[in-house]
């Protein structure tokens, strides 16, 4: 008897492994796969998966060893491990949970639909990755990390009017305690007409909102003969779609954020002003160490000419705290380096060794654990003061937001019916709450700001002033 066949998929790490979920269930909705919303439903397991950092890492180890018990009763149901974790620790995932069935690196998962078809033939556990960054020639290498991107699926993204848009893989920065460049491969800019395909298919699908997403998404190259194109090119390009409103890009390399992409984005009012641009740290001397390619004052240099070009413009960063070897003076001048940027948010990470990293084999890992937490708790209330004293400029503004659906308190609250918390960001990709209505989802609406915490800008929509001078009278009414 044939049944429809259900695949589970838990996604954890970046916005690659969001859009590597959104091809995977896309490819496999198209061999007559159906969602299920819980493991125990679902007939196909996968955990989308993420190296950046161990406590990632040992969480799907966790997941994995609570299934074993659901594995060994129901032979039948495959268990799959795609992902980051999956490139890196490639057979050791088998070893680690022998009742694995299927291990998959980001640069083949292009072949998930046959993997699991011979799973099911019989054919034993499949492993399909990617080759090492020394196993071959570079165009072997290359081509061993593949995308598959033009199948998009509107149902499986957060918003079908959102979308991220990948338009390079890989990175070639090798920061030394970054695992991505061994996970993901080489730094490849994707073909610029395939680009500009997608996004006409996105929005023809009703998209209104792209994101470009690349490691370094503004270090975008691709050469074609005599011509090269870079981000903002890409940027003009999609601008012209009809139906776009609204175009991102992340994650950004400071040293690569040139006055002629800021001018572009400042030229084309379809572009967000928000700006990721990670700094990891404020100290020089780590800075070397974690081999970035700048220094604080390069950083400096970059926000005066952001702030002179795009005078508003949000910025937020990454930060890495308790690098190896970071003493007590490198911490304070990351603090330094927030309080003087004033970024909108900072996303802060202790730091994690990555088997496989240069930071790895050349540091020690010397700051202890409660160092590592104490300096994130005090970066983290820094930022937090900069990030609430920074939304109090918007009290009393007017602003723009794309509406994203129900706030997650109300979600939370478990509210039905249309009135409800809504929820939705600004072109500089704040974050605004109001009470609303579900019809609203997908539109850009006009929300008066009156209240605001370090996160979320609280707001109301304002009906539609009827102005009389600008209402169309039919002319027999006209005296
Ligand atoms: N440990 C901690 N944080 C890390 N990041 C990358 N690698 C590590 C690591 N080994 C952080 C960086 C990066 C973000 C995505 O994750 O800040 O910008
Ligand atoms: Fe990792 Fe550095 Fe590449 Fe970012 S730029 S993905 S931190 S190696």
């Amino acid at each position: 008897m044939t049944h429809t066949k259900t695949l589970y998929i838990e996604t954890v790490g970046c916005q690659m492994n969001v859009l590597d979920s959104e091809m995977v269930v896309a490819s496999l909705k198209r061999q007559g796969y159906e969602l299920a919303t819980s493991i125990e439903q679902a007939d196909t397991i996968l955990f989308n998966t993420c190296s950046v950092r161990e406590h990632a890492e040992e969480k799907v180890y966790n997941n994995l060893a609570h299934l074993k018990k659901m594995k060994l009763a129901h032979p039948e149901k495959t268990l799959g491990v795609m992902g980051c974790m999956a490139q890196k620790d490639q057979q050791a995932v088998f070893d680690r949970a022998p009742y694995v069935d299927l291990v998959v690196g980001p640069g083949q998962l292009h072949r998930i639909p046959d993997l699991l078809t011979k799973i099911r033939d019989g054919e034993g556990p499949q492993m399909a990755v990617s080759l090492g960054r020394r196993d071959g020639s570079q165009a072997d290498i290359r081509r061993s990390h593949e995308t598959f991107d033009p199948l998009r699926d509107p149902a499986m993204r957060p918003t079908p009017f959102q979308a991220y848009l990948r338009i390079q893989i890989g990175c070639d920065k090798f920061c030394t305690y970054c695992i991505v460049p061994m996970t993901r491969g080489p730094e490849q800019g994707r073909d610029p007409q395939l680009i500009v395909a997608e996004a006409q298919e996105l929005a023809r699908q009703g998209c209104k909102e792209i994101t470009f997403i690349g490691q370094t998404v503004n270090s975008y190259k691709y050469a074609e003969g005599e011509k090269t194109t870079r981000l903002a090119d890409l940027l003009e390009m999609v601008h012209e779609i009809e139906g776009i409103e609204r175009l991102k890009f992340v994650t950004n390399y400071p040293k690569d954020m040139t006055r002629e992409l800021l001018q572009t984005v400042h030229d084309l009012p379809k572009c967000s002003t928000y700006l990721h641009v990670p700094a990891q740290s404020g100290s020089d001397e780590v800075l070397k160490r974690m081999k970035r390619g700048y220094t604080t004052s390069d950083y400096f240099d970059m926000m005066d000419r952001i702030n002179e070009i795009l005078p508003d413009a949000s910025i937020s960063s990454d930060f890495i705290v308790g690098f190896c070897g970071e003493t007590e003076e490198d911490f304070q001048k990351t603090v330094q380096l927030v309080e003087r940027c004033r970024f909108k948010n900072s996303f802060i990470f202790k730091y994690s060794e990555r088997p496989g990293t240069r930071g790895a084999e050349l540091f020690e890992d010397d700051i202890p654990e409660e160092v590592k937490s104490r300096r994130n708790v005090e970066l983290l209330a820094v930022q937090d003061a900069i990030s609430l004293e920074d939304n109090m400029q918007f009290l009393g503004k007017r602003m723009t937001v794309l509406v994203e659906g129900p706030s997650k308190v109300s979600i939370k609250k478990g509210e039905s019916g249309p009135i409800r918390q809504m929820m939705g960001r600004t072109n500089c990709d704040r974050i605004v709450v109001w009470e609303g209505n579900e019809r609203q989802t997908g539109n850009m609406l006009p929300v008066l700001i009156h209240d605001t915490g370090a996160f979320t800008l609280f707001g109301s929509v304002e009906t539609a002033e009827i102005k009389p001078d600008v209402i169309e009278m039919p002319s027999f009414i006209r005296s």
